[in-house]
């Protein structure tokens, strides 16, 4: 019997996401799942209940819809429902499942109400960030989102276009931007009001950004303290207080350049530090916009008030903490699209049965609680985190890089190992072989080093590099192919074989990513 996925309509004020579209409810549904949606449930993101009945799925009320369903996906942790006047916790059915942002650290209270009814509860905002993971990341979508919806309300607050012109009635500047925190929102950002035209400066404590903001056509700023604020794993770490003095040094002088000031400065699972103080603000001119996106958790700025737009000596500060949800069809597309692909993880028989693989580290990671016990948090990953990335919002610190071991004693033993057997080897063995295996050992050993040593998040463009080993492999493979001896013939045939599957699936492979770049 397959199981029912359940898609209720989100309670939280406001909220207008939904965790399932009519695209993602039809691969649910090719995963082996029935699939349930609560009238009006996509109505706020553009999605009918027409959609969803024209994709596959069942309209059901909510209270019908809760007491059924074996997984719940859902945005916002659940809450008190307020039609049906109870606490979504304790509508949830008997060991069933729910997925959503949970905020652990936040809600466990809410958690443990979840384990008197026995549920298992994967967490969007605990999914490491680990390469395997990325497709899952929604916090990083939702960031991406509200990053570009953050220069859309400045731009909408601001009293001038960004792109400045030459007109017949007079000169208009181009709007100065200044972006703190080049993390997935902060580059967003940057990327927006680029777009826009606007000329752009970003800081962040971590130098690694700086290529990928001068990337975007922004400037990245420095402080004259040297301080290198990535963590262990890529993570940003808190600075020492001389370097945020001068980083503050810093945004007061830039305050009396700029029109616009985007914050997104964040140190996973830490209070937001405090970067822009009432006196620097004063400094901005009348009509300049303030867009504090650390607002939730406490915001980058001592002005911001979380969820409004205020007025402080003419500037504006925006403090909205639901900036994906106010492009709610696009951000639940991103959202269903990384449910989608977190079910297809859980259900490797693609027969509507759901299987929470405790040692898979991803679903270990963004398992909080399995069949009623608390699992959060989980144990420190690992494997190396891409460099770029950390993690957002109230995040706790979930995923710390493996702890440097000394390898060294172990490398030298191997290699002496491996010499006094070449040595043996060489006493016994022609010449000729000699030199050809020489050549193969020496081969392997750089090959496993150059590997090993590209980060994760490189092994894609990697594929290309291999593309141009593999064409070397072929030619020699063919020039042995003429030759009399059948041994030597068949396996230059096995290697020409090989090499040809990695040079297409290479090609297929860097293919597929540059079409990820490509504007239709
Ligand atoms: P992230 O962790 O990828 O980026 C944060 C960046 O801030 C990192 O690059 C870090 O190096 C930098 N940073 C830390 N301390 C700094 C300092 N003292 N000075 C300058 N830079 C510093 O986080 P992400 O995903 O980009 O999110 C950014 C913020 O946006 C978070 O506060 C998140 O909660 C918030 N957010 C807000 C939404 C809203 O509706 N308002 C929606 C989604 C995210």
């Amino acid at each position: 019997m397959p199981m029912t996925i359940g898609v209720p309509r989100e309670v939280h004020p406001g909220e207008r996401r939904v965790a399932a579209t009519p695209d993602s409810v039809k691969e649910l549904l090719k995963l082996g799942y029935q699939v349930a949606v609560e009238t009006g449930a996509g109505q706020e993101a553009s999605f009918s209940d027409d959609d969803y009945r024209a994709a596959g799925a069942a309209i059901v009320d909510a209270a019908s819809l809760w007491a059924s369903v074996d997984v719940v996906v859902k945005v916002r942790p659940p809450q008190v429902h307020p039609s049906l006047g109870v606490e979504e916790a304790a509508l949830l059915k008997k060991h069933a499942t729910l997925i959503g942002f949970v905020w652990p650290a936040q809600q466990m209270p809410m958690l443990e109400r979840l384990a008197q009814r026995g549920a298992t509860v994967l967490a969007m905002d605990c999914v490491p960030r680990i390469s395997r993971a990325q497709k899952l990341d929604a916090l990083s979508s939702m960031a991406n989102m509200a990053g570009y919806r953050a220069v859309i309300e400045a731009a909408h607050a601001f009293g001038r276009p960004f792109a400045g012109q030459i007109t017949a009635a007079g000169k208009i500047p181009p709007a100065r931007v200044l972006v703190i925190g080049a993390g997935v929102a902060g580059l967003a950002a940057i990327g927006a009001a680029r777009s826009l035209g606007a000329v752009v400066r970003a800081f962040d404590t971590r130098p690694v950004v700086r290529q990928q903001i001068e990337s975007l056509g922004a400037e990245f700023l420095t402080v004259e303290i040297e301080e290198d604020g990535s963590g262990s794993g890529g993570y940003a770490k808190e600075m020492s207080p001389a370097f945020i003095e001068a980083e503050m040094r810093l945004f007061a002088e830039q305050a009396r350049e700029v029109d616009i000031i985007i914050t997104t400065a964040l140190i996973p699972g830490k209070p937001a530090p405090k970067l822009l103080e009432a006196g620097t603000v004063g400094l901005m001119r009348a009509g300049s916009v303030v867009v504090d996106l650390a607002a939730e958790q406490g915001g980058n700025c001592v002005l911001t008030v979380p969820g409004e737009s205020v007025r402080r000596d003419g500037v504006t500060i925006i403090g909205y903490t639901d900036l994906p949800s106010r492009m709610a069809a696009q951000s639940s597309q991103l959202y269903a699209t990384n449910i989608r692909h977190l079910l297809t993880e859980l259900t490797p028989g693609k027969d509507g049965q759901l299987v929470v693989n405790m040692d898979d580290e991803m679903i270990r990671g963004a398992t909080v609680q399995h069949q009623g016990a608390v699992t959060w948090p989980p144990p420190p990953l690992t494997v190396a985190i891409p460099q770029q990335q950390a993690p957002a919002a109230s995040q706790p610190v979930q995923a710390e890089a493996a702890p440097p071991r000394n390898r060294t004693g172990v490398t030298l033993a191997a290699l002496a190992v491996a010499a006094i057997a070449l040595l043996a080897l060489g006493a016994v063995a022609p010449p000729a072989f000699m030199a050809h295996f020489t050549v193969f050992v020496l081969a392997i050993f750089v090959g496993y080093q150059v590997v090993w040593n590209v980060t994760a998040a490189l092994h894609t463009p990697l594929m290309s590099v291999t593309n141009a080993i593999s064409g070397i492999i072929v030619v020699g493979a063919l020039v042995q192919l003429g030759k009399p001896s059948l041994l030597t013939a068949v396996i230059a045939g096995c290697a020409v074989l090989v090499a040809t599957i990695n040079i297409a699936g290479g090609f297929l492979v860097t293919q597929r990513m540059l079409k990820m770049f490509q504007r239709d």
